[in-house]
This record gives structure tokens, sequence and C-alpha cells, in this order.
């Protein structure tokens, strides 16, 4: 039977996940409060709407007489379009708002790991009221993250010794209206993306990518949604061991045998530390950018992902090509604290050469499309190695020039991989 997959969410993410269902037995239909000109050109059908509104959605759904939907961003998981679609009868591949709340609430996610004695966890302490906080900053000895309980798109939390002092630290909780943060012992090491496929209580995870939050080159500045991201042609990263990416999956495992009926991707983010891998969050999504890095090797079509969860099976094992891959994100200048929007894109899904070209947060006007104030576009590269696919992602930003654009030129490439790589050696004593 020919599917009718709805997509929700407009962003490269969801451009990756249009992309990997191009070729599938399904006709894809796609909303999203931006109208994604490269999700539109795939899409049989495209409507605006806000899709953090549940009614929306489902209308829009049982129009197009959806077979399937597919939630890619965290918001509308949060709004519980999820659950909103599932009592219209219409499965979603993405959890339901109660389970969410593992990437949507920090502070549910850590009480869950500890009451569910899921390893990996830092120490923490979660508050409601921020004087106790900021007297737990000046009694605690260490060095601390500060964690916004709510969402804040990845750019709420302030780690104390790396970007904040323990007195810029109090005088951020003070000044910012939080009603509830999470205190969580500082980890040190290499951070890790591994995203699992979890339908009917199994699991298959994807190889691991590493992101880069941080907007400017050298893992300077302030925290991003990412700049981009990178994955080797095997499971594991060039500073990783088989065992540390073992020892991950099975921090996943215990959190999926932990949530009863949790469907759709979970994205643990793992802190590679000298003791071994420890939870710096859960995403109840695909990472964004990562999922440009896993979808483009994902040889399995993920058509038959969908299917299998909505018809109470476990996800198929899943194929990746043994390849590498680089994804780097073009964002507006000044991005993110005063980003400048209206520059017009010079690189099409043509231009781009080798490389893959995913839309963002774009506007397509009748002359051409033009930046927003969010991500614009990223590039991927796909080769055998880090280094190849690194230069055909940089070819594709070539053509794309930067006017008005800012990038961080140095992600995938050897320099930086070979720091990662000392980091490691170094905390391990090696
Ligand atoms: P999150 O929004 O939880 O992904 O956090 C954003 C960034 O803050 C992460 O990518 C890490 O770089 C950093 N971070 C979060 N939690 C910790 C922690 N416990 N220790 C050190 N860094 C952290
Ligand atoms: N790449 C980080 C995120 O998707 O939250």
């Amino acid at each position: 039977m020919r599917e009718n997959v709805l997509l929700i969410g407009g962003g490269g993410r969801e451009h990756a996940i249009a992309r990997a269902l191009e070729d599938s037995e399904a006709d894809l239909y796609a909303c999203a409060g931006n109208k994604n000109p490269g999700i539109a050109r795939i899409a049989v059908g495209f409507e605006t709407l806000e899709t953090t509104d549940p009614d929306a959605v489902v209308d829009y759904a049982e129009e197009v007489d959806a077979t399937l939907a597919v939630i890619g961003p965290e918001a509308p998981l949060d709004a519980g379009v999820a659950d909103a679609l599932e009592d219209a009868g219409i499965y979603a591949f993405g959890p339901k708002e109660a389970d969410a709340r593992i990437e949507t609430d920090k502070a549910f996610q850590r009480r869950f790991m500890a009451e569910n004695d899921i390893p990996g966890c830092p120490d923490f302490e979660t508050f409601d009221d921020m004087d106790a906080a900021c007297e737990f900053i000046d009694e605690y000895d260490g060095d601390l993250a500060i964690k916004p309980a709510g969402l804040t798109g990845g750019k709420g939390v302030k780690v104390i010794g790396d970007q904040v002092t323990p007195e810029e630290g109090k005088e951020y909780i003070r000044e910012s209206d939080y009603d509830r943060i999470v205190l969580e012992e500082r980890l040190i090491g290499e951070e890790v993306t591994i995203q699992a496929f979890v339908a009917n209580g199994a699991f298959e995870t994807a190889p691991a990518v590493q992101d880069h939050k941080r907007a400017y080159e050298g893992d300077e500045g302030p925290n991003t949604g990412g700049m981009g991201s990178y994955s080797d042609a095997t499971n594991d990263l060039p500073f990783m061991s088989d065992d540390d990416y073992k020892e991950a999956v099975s921090i996943i495992e215990a959190t999926v045998d932990a949530l009863e009926d949790y469907r759709g991707i979970l994205y643990g983010q793992f802190m590679l530390t000298e003791t071994g891998p420890r939870v710096i969050e859960f995403n109840a999504r695909f990472g964004d950018p990562e999922a440009m890095n896993t979808l483009p090797v994902l040889e399995t079509d993920f058509l038959d992902v969908l299917t299998a969860a909505r018809d109470g099976e476990a996800p198929p094992e899943l194929e990746f090509a043994d390849q590498a891959t680089v994804c780097k994100y073009a964002v507006p200048e000044g991005y993110p604290t005063d980003p400048e929007a209206g520059a017009k894109v010079q690189v099409d899904e043509e231009s781009a050469g080798d490389a893959l070209l995913y839309y963002a947060s774009v506007d397509e006007r009748d002359d051409g499309i033009y930046t927003t104030t969010s991500r614009s576009f990223a590039v991927v590269g796909v080769a055998d190695s880090i280094d190849e696919a690194e230069e055909i992602a940089e070819d594709a930003l070539a053509v794309a020039g930067d006017e008005g654009l800012h990038m961080r030129h140095d992600i995938g490439k050897a320099d930086l991989v070979q720091r990662r790589i000392d980091h490691m050696n170094e905390l391990r004593g090696e």
C-alpha cells in the first residue's frame, strides 16, 4: 500500500527526513511554520501552519488522508501533537507529550534517570527557588552546569568553569526568569551524539556524530542550535573506541526499557569522560544537524522504520553506508545573539556540486531565497573519509560565499579532529 506521510517541521533536519522518504512508496505532505523550499519541492502538498497547534496539524493530516506522521522538532512534541494525531487515528513517529519530557523537562529527565537506575547520570539537584540555587553554587565543591528545566533551543545552558565564573552563573540565574533549573556536575570530555530509532520496546542505533554547539571557530562564543557535525565511516568517531559506543548504547537500552511506550528517535548526547560515557541530555527527536549526517548514509528505507513502528513491530535492522559525513551550517551574520536576516542565498541544490544541500530557516521570494534570523542552510559531504567529506562540504560553501553569512570552516578539519583525539588521550592518561 502506498502511504501518505505527513512530515511536521521545516528545518534542515526535516529536509533530510523528506529526502530519506523521497524514493519510498509514499506521497509526502509537509507542514511547518516556514515554507522550506527544499521540502516543498519534494512534497506533493505543503501547508504553512503553526506546528505547535495540535488541531491545525490534525486538520491538515485529515485533509491529506495521512496514514503516518513524522514529527521533526521538539516544540510540537511538547505541545502534544503526537497525542492529538493518535486520538485522530493517525500514527505519529514521535513520542507523546508525557514521554517527550525526557527532552522537554530536564528536571524530569534527571529524576527519571535516577529513579530507574539508568547509568551515566551526573550528580544533580533541581531547584524552583533561585536563591537556594545560588546558595548551592556557593557551597558546591567543583564546577556546575546551570540548566533551565524547559526548552531553550540549546541556548540556555551555562557551564561554570567553561563559559562563566560562579558569580556570572549566579547573576545569570537571578537575571533570567526561569522558574525551575537543574544544577549538575560539570562533565569533562568530548561530546558524542548517538541517535536510536525506537518502536515497540525495541531500538536500532545510528553511527556516532559529533556536533559543534559553539558559534565560532575553535569552540568559542555562545551556544547555538549546532553549527555543524561529522561522523566517520564506522559507528565510532576517531577519538572513541568501540567499547565507548557499546557502553553508550547500553545507556540508551536502559532508557528505552524504562520508557514504556516510546516511539520515535531517542537522541542521546553523551560526554565521553575519562571514566566512559555520561549523559549530557536526551532529546526526543533527531538532532539538527545530526539528522543530516545520519539519514544520507541510511541504506534501509526509512519508510520501513515508520511502517514497522506503526504496525507494532520492532524497527528493521538498519544498514548504514560505510561512509564519513561532514555537515556545515551557514547561519546569518551575528547569529545567535544579533542575527541579521535578508542576505540572498547564492548556492542551491544543483550548484552545491558533490555536496548535499539542506535548507533550514530561509524565506523564498520571487527573485530567490533569503536568510532569516535562524540557521539558513547546511551542506553535507559524504565520502570514504572525514577529510574528503570535509573538502566536499567546503567546496559547496565556497559557491555560497560569505556575504551576510557565517560558518565554522574548522568543523571536520584534520586539526580540529586531532585536537579531540589529543584531548581524549590526555584525559585517559595515554
Ligand atoms: P544541552 O542544552 O543540555 O545540550 O546543553 C548544551 C551544552 O552545554 C552541551 O552541548 C554541553 O556542551 C554543555 N553541557 C550541558 N550539560 C553539561 C554538563 N553537565 N557538563 C558539561 N557541559 C555540559
Ligand atoms: N544538535 C543538537 C540538537 O539537535 O539539539
